[in-house]
């Protein structure tokens, strides 16, 4: 089922808010003024009929946190895990442009009896795949779970991958700053070119990033929602303003929302339809946090091409 969303003529944000609120309208995301920047489009489908409506290299980001047959929920069960991955991981390959990248969530650590894991992911896509690997991340976090029996886990993992060498990478914006005496030492340092250094430094393959909470003021509801600051650090550094990142896995819908903050159009889908709910509550946020959750919204992959070819047509006049 796709979500049609044909509300572009909505009035104030706060009264669409309130409306929300009063009202919930089953199937159809909140919508806002016609002319901002991000198109959105949210189906409710199965991730492999998604796919194959979408046209060939036409995606800058592909950003996804599959589910692992870890019984997480009712959505999180295939029989034979990679037989299932590799049909959504053929058409990923298929629709990412030469200069995309995907990044892969998942864990190394999660396996159970008929689970997959990353490990399995990283396995299929080096054995059978054309995809290169750029970079593994690792996700460090100082909250989690207690344990007796081994030691708490207090990482998990995401893979970066390309198509081709020349994959889009904007370094900069996620350079982090140096401390004071850091940048004194950093400027001494004979091996780093000082006009990068004055950047900031790079970030590295391991992120620390806190893991959301029960009570993390972000959480929408949703069991296996991923934080705000992670999504925004892949956006930012492997898509560019005005450019399409794809979520088939979208649960709350992380990356939709941080599409919207970053300027970029995003494709997602998810199965259950409980996303809706909890994209809208992201919205809500966004709301409270004074920020701007204004997209066009598309009914289906088709409407979602063509509005931005308009726009782009527009641009272009
Ligand atoms: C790990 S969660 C994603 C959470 C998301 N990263 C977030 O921040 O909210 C995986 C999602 O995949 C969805 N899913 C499972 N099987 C699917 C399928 N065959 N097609 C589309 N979505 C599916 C589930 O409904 C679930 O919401």
């Amino acid at each position: 089922m796709a979500i049609h969303n044909r509300s572009h003529h909505n009035h104030a944000l706060m009264s669409l808010n309130r409306l929300r609120k009063d009202k919930p309208v089953q199937g159809t995301l909140s919508c806002f003024k016609p002319d901002e920047q991000s198109v959105l489009c949210l189906s409710i489908m199965d991730c492999v009929d998604f796919l194959k409506t979408i046209p060939d290299n036409s995606i800058q980001l592909i950003c996804i946190d599959p589910p692992y047959n870890l019984k997480l929920a009712g959505w999180d069960t295939y029989d034979n895990y990679i037989d299932w991955a590799s049909l959504w991981i053929k058409e990923a390959y298929r629709v990412l442009s030469p200069k995309g990248s995907m990044v892969i969530f998942g864990g190394i650590q999660f396996r159970q009896e008929k689970s997959g894991d990353l490990i399995d992911i990283i396995h299929y896509i080096r054995n059978q795949t054309k995809f290169q690997l750029v970079n593994t991340i690792i996700w460090h976090y100082r909250n989690g779970m207690s344990a007796h029996r081994f030691f708490a886990n207090r990482h998990e993992e995401a893979i970066w991958l390309v198509k081709t060498k020349d994959y889009y990478f904007d370094l900069d914006s996620v350079r982090e700053p140096y401390s004071d005496k850091e940048l004194e030492l950093a400027l001494k340092d004979k091996r780093l070119n000082p006009e990068n250094t004055k950047k900031g430094k790079n970030p590295t393959n391991v992120w620390e990033i806190g893991r959301l909470n029960g009570n993390s003021k972000e959480r929408v509801g949703h069991p296996t929602q991923k934080p705000v600051e992670i999504i925004d650090r892949f956006v930012k550094a492997l898509s560019y303003s005005g450019s399409i990142v794809l979520d088939f896995f979208a649960g709350s819908g992380t990356v939709g929302r941080v599409c919207i903050s970053e300027g970029r159009h995003c494709l997602m889908c998810d199965s259950d339809v409980s996303s809706i709910d909890y994209f809208n509550k992201h919205l809500d946020l966004m709301c409270e946090l004074g920020q701007n959750p204004e997209y066009s919204s598309a009914g289906d992959v088709n409407e979602f091409f063509d509005m931005i070819h308009n726009k782009e047509s527009k641009n272009e006049e």
